[in-house]
C-alpha cells in the first residue's frame, strides 16, 4: 500500500514520522521473505495516537512490525502500511534492580547490557533475535525463562481503545508463547525488575546458553525461531524429525537439518513456498500423532 495523498504525507510529516516509500519487507524480517509496502518510522511516543488517527481517518490500513524475527509476511504488494519504532538513545535506563527499556531496543543487547550492571535472570533469552517489545507481546522463552517473569510494568498503545496506557505486570497475563495483549497494541516500553547477580556469574550462564544454542539450532540461517508451538508436554522439533522431515524442502524453504522445528529460507524462498511447507508438515504431524500443530511464528497474510 502506498501513501499517495500529500495532504496524509503532510499531516504525518508534522507528527515527526519519517515516511520510507517501498520497503521491501524481506529485508527486515528473519526469514528474508515479504513484499513491498511504505513504511513509517514513528520518532517518540507521544504522537502515536494521532499518527493512528490520521491513517484512520485516511482509511490506509496498518500493521506493527518489531525486529520482524518472529514473522512471515506475505509477497508481493502489501495491502497495509507498516509502522516502526525508532529506537531512542539511550535505550535501556537503570534505576536499582529496575531497568526501563524501550520497545524498539534489542532483546540480546538489552540482556547483555543489563548484565554488565550486575543484573541477571534473563540470561536463557541470550541469542532469542528479535526487539524487547516482540519478545514481550509473545512472552518469549528459551531454556528456562520467559521475558514475562520480569515484567513490572507496561506502556503500551492500546488499539482498540485508541491510546496509551501504562498497565502493571499484574494485569497482565504472560502463558507460553502468549499474552493477554490485544493483537494490534503496540508495545511502547517496559520496565523489568531484575535479580542482582554478579557480571562474571551471568556470563556464565550467558555462555552456557550459547553454547546449547549453537549445537542445537541453525543460527546465521535465515530463519522466523521455531515454527510451531510446543503442544503441552511434547517437542514439535522432535516430533518433526521422528518423521524423518528434515531437509523437506517446497522452493527454498526447508526444513532445518539442524533443528526440525526451524524451517530455513535457503535462497530466495517466497511466502507461498513457506506457507506450503508448513502446511505439509502440519498435516503429516497430524496424519501421524493426531495432533495440530499451533504456528508460533505470525503469519501475516495479504
Ligand atoms: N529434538 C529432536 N530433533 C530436532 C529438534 C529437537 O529430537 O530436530 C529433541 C531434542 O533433542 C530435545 C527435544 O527435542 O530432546 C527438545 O528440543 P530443544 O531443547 O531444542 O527445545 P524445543 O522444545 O525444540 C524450545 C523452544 C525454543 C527454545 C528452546 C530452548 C518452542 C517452540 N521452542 O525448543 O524457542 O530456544 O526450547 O529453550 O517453545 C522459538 O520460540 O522460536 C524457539 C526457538
Amino acid at each position: 500500500m502506498r501513501i499517495s495523498d500529500k495532504q496524509v504525507e503532510a499531516e504525518l510529516g508534522k507528527l515527526g514520522v519519517e515516511l520510507r516509500r517501498g520497503v521491501c519487507l524481506a529485508e527486515l524480517t528473519s526469514l528474508g521473505i515479504g513484499g513491498t509496502t511504505d513504511l513509517l518510522r514513528i520518532k517518540g511516543h507521544d504522537a502515536i495516537p494521532a499518527i493512528l488517527d490520521v491513517l484512520d481517518r485516511h482509511r490506509l490500513p496498518h500493521r506493527f512490525v518489531g525486529g520482524g524475527s518472529n514473522l512471515l509476511v506475505d509477497d508481493g504488494e502489501l495491502p497495509w502500511i507498516v509502522l516502526q519504532l525508532a529506537r531512542p538513545d539511550p535505550d535501556v535506563v537503570l534505576e536499582g534492580n529496575l531497568a526501563r527499556v524501550d520497545g524498539a531496543a534489542d532483546l540480546g543487547r538489552t540482556v547483555t547490557f543489563c548484565a554488565k550492571h550486575n543484573l541477571g535472570g534473563m540470561e536463557g533469552l541470550i541469542g532469542v533475535p528479535g526487539t524487547v517489545g516482540g519478545a514481550l507481546r509473545m512472552n518469549a522463552g528459551a531454556y528456562g525463562t520467559q521475558i514475562g517473569s520480569y515484567v513490572r510494568e507496561v506502556k503500551v498503545y492500546r488499539a482498540a481503545e485508541r491510546r496509551i496506557e501504562i498497565l502493571r505486570g499484574d494485569q497482565i497475563s504472560f502463558e507460553y508463547r502468549r499474552t493477554s495483549f490485544g493483537p494490534d497494541d503496540m508495545m511502547l516500553a517496559v520496565t523489568l525488575e531484575l535479580p542482582s547477580k554478579a557480571y562474571k556469574e551471568i556470563l556464565q550462564g550467558i555462555r552456557i546458553c550459547n553454547e546449547k544454542r549453537r549445537s542445537s539450532q541453525p543460527i546465521g540461517q535465515k530463519s522466523a525461531g521455531c515454527i510451531f508451538k510446543n503442544p503441552p508436554g511434547l517437542s514439535a522439533g522432535r516430533m518433526i524429525d521422528e518423521l524423518g522431515l528434515k531437509g523437506l524442502s517446497v522452493g527454498d524453504a526447508r526444513v532445518s537439518e539442524r533443528h526440525a522445528n526451524f524451517f530455513v529460507n535457503s535462497g530466495n524462498a517466497s511466502a507461498a513456498d513457506m506457507l506450503a511447507l508448513i502446511a505439509d508438515v502440519r498435516g503429516r504431524v497430524q496424519e501421524a500423532y493426531g495432533l495440530e500443530l499451533e504456528n508460533e511464528v505470525v503469519v501475516w497474510n495479504a
